[in-house]
């Protein structure tokens, strides 16, 4: 278990705009049964899917900076900035549109965010955690005064389309903050992150080939090694042991019960999954944002789309405590608590 101390700083950060963006191809569970041996029933009944979002290669705007782009600025106007205000943009994707250079890089240029220092950061679907987290911390130090945060992914790129068992779950989206310098004092700020990673842990989740390790070669394609391979059965346990025991953790650092949580916003890889996480931590599931049905798993993207849905829709108010609670591949753990 992680033993990050929360110190005392001089600063502290809080979110001051969000955004999301989808591509515009919805695939339904229905349409997918035409293509792969399962049904609209047994995808609904596992997972809790309706259907999800898929982006189109031969469109820019819907590449994984794309997508970035068109959130980030949406949360900048929610924010009141200008991109030329921003002084570090961190992307969590594990897809991103090139190896070389970053995501982040590519959302830069676009935005025209000239004074930005930007980089990808890679926890898979717990990295907009880490990187809200890494924001927090240059913050509270004084060494940025304010940061745009993204989570951005395009699985469907890495999928095995053949596989029922895994491509199922996933879509592509991008979510994005705009946090801002404010006052250790005020109650309207980021309270604690906890973070961890067990690497122990990366054959349940990972994908073979395409890294500087293993080359796609023909044999590699046809074997579909430079797809996602994942073992569900395994991961759906460990997920609801490790996000349980992280939300336990952030409650406990901030001497706070579930009573005192008004939203959890867990990853969405699986309905059961958060349903069964509502269940050990004893907290009424309709606490739970979700937006899962619609939007399928899209990895680093999901907690940034349901807080920006949630932000949008009014049901989250000032002064309602929100814990931030994922798991992904690595496996990599964080749970993050904020008063908005
Ligand atoms: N349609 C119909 N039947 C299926 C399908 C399908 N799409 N997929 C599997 N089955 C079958 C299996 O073959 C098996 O049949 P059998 O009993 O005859 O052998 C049966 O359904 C049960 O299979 P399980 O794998 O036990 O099904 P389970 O209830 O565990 O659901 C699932 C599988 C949905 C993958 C679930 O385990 C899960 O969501 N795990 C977590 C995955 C996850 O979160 N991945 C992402 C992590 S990291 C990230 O987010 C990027």
């Amino acid at each position: 278990m992680a033993t990050q101390p929360q110190v005392p700083s001089a600063f502290a950060s809080r979110i001051i705009g969000t955004g999301s963006h989808f591509p515009q191809k919805i695939l339904t569970n229905g349409e997918l049964a035409k293509t792969v041996d399962t049904t609209d029933e047994w995808i609904q009944e596992r997972t809790g899917i309706h259907s999800r979002h898929i982006s189109n290669s031969s469109n820019p705007a819907e590449w994984n900076s794309g997508l970035a782009t068109e959130a980030a600025r949406k949360a900048l106007e929610m924010a009141g900035k200008k991109p030329e205000d921003i002084d570090a943009i961190f992307l969590a994707t594990c897809t991103p549109d090139t190896l070389i250079p970053s995501t982040a890089c590519w959302v830069q240029k676009n935005l025209g965010a000239k004074k930005a220092w930007a980089l990808d950061l890679n926890a898979a679907c717990s990295g907009f955690i880490f990187g809200l987290s890494f924001a927090d911390q240059m913050i509270r130090t004084g060494f940025i005064r304010n940061a745009l945060v993204i989570g951005s992914d395009v699985l469907s790129a890495f999928t095995n389309w053949n596989d029922r068992g895994s491509c199922i779950l996933f879509g592509d989206g991008a979510g994005a903050v705009v946090v801002e310098q404010t006052s250790p004092h005020s109650p309207h700020r980021i309270y604690t992150s906890h973070l961890k990673s067990d690497g122990a842990l990366w054959e349940l989740f990972h994908i073979p080939a395409g890294g500087s390790r293993v080359e796609v070669t023909p044999e590699v394609f046809e074997r579909k090694d430079h797809k996602m391979q994942m073992k569900g059965r395994e991961i759906f346990k460990e997920a609801v042991r490790t996000m349980t025991e992280y939300a336990e953790l952030a409650l406990s650092a901030n001497r706070l019960t579930t009573a005192d949580i008004s939203w959890v916003i867990a990853h969405q890889a699986n309905a059961r999954i958060i349903e069964s996480v509502a269940k050990r931590l004893d907290l009424p599931l309709e606490k739970m944002l979700m937006n899962i049905e619609r939007r399928g798993n899209n990895s680093a993207a999901t907690i940034p789309t349901v807080l920006d849905e949630n932000v949008r829709n009014q049901k989250i108010q000032p002064g309602q405590f929100i814990l931030l609670d994922a798991f992904g591949a690595g496996l990599t753990t964080g749970s993050l608590l904020l008063r908005w």
